[in-house]
């Protein structure tokens, strides 16, 4: 990546996408207004503890604006695939708007690809992002629009390592997600997830079921694993050896039978 335009051009192309999610450093001091600061982004990076990434192949599965991608990017990954499509696909700030209504309303908001005013994938609005820090970047990390979970896995490719950051626990099936993810990797998946802790209950390898939007307001979440869950369900679909790299549950002081939401990471080994 270089940096070939001036300060005022880049914080033009930052300005004129209507909602980021990542904070992304486009340089001359221009970072994208994200939901997410630089900070926190950061701080996610590194504990993922990435394996080094020169002349490897990376796949980021749900990347979003694509900050992981071209983070791997730029640790010198030889190539680097940023795959979506769920957001890609929404008009974000549509979605929010109708979101804080919901909110407003006390109601759970409809899955967001029923409706017609949010869900545009012949257009892809929440792409923009993306689109537009790849272009500020002179970046070569390659987009993907598919669904991982329906896609053609063998049009895709093995890649030396996978992220799968943040999308576990939106799968309505996240045992076959996994099976996907096994498919895909070549030798490290790294897999970032929602998880639970069930004070007691720690040796029972337990899934939480969201039946609405329990976990985070948010319609589209349905399961979190407990640690022992995460780590068996990755071997079964066919990683040979699973570590927990970062997670922290803090149960002291919760209440007797009260669930701890944190969130896991695992190295999982082909
Ligand atoms: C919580 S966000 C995480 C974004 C990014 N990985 C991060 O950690 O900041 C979940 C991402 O997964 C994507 N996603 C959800 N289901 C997907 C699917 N079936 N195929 C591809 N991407 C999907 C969403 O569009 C979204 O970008």
């Amino acid at each position: 990546m270089f940096f070939k335009k001036k300060r005022d051009q880049l914080r033009q192309m930052a300005e004129s996408v209507p909602s980021w999610w990542h904070s992304i450093d486009l340089g001359r001091g221009v970072v994208t207004p994200g939901a997410k600061p630089a900070a926190d982004l950061g701080a996610e990076l590194a504990v993922l503890d990435l394996p080094p990434l020169k002349g490897k192949t990376f796949l980021d599965v749900g990347a979003w604006d694509g900050y992981f991608s071209f983070a791997a990017e730029g640790c010198g990954a030889r190539r680097v695939v940023a795959l979506d499509h769920y957001v890609w696909s929404m008009d974000l700030v549509a979605q929010v708007e109708y979101w804080q209504e919901c909110q407003a309303k006390g109601i759970v908001p409809r899955p967001y690809e029923t409706i017609p005013s949010i869900w545009r994938p012949g257009e892809l609005p929440g792409k923009r992002g993306f689109d537009t820090a790849h272009a500020a970047l002179g970046s070569r990390v390659e987009s993907v629009v598919a669904d991982f979970m329906t896609m053609d896995l063998d049009e895709l490719g093995e890649f030396d390592v996978v992220l799968y950051k943040g999308v576990l626990y939106h799968m309505e099936n996240p045992f076959a997600a996994l099976r996907r993810v096994a498919k895909v990797t070549g030798e490290l998946a790294i897999i970032e997830t929602a998880a639970v802790l069930v004070p007691g209950f720690e040796h029972c390898a337990v899934w939480e079921f969201y039946e609405a939007d329990e976990l985070n307001f948010d319609p589209s979440n349905w399961w979190a694993p407990s640690s022992k869950a995460l780590r068996g369900m990755c071997r079964a679909a066919g990683f040979a050896r699973v570590e927990t790299v970062y997670g922290d549950p803090a149960p002291s002081g919760t209440a007797p039978g009260e669930v701890v939401r944190y969130r896991e990471i695992v190295h999982a080994w082909k």
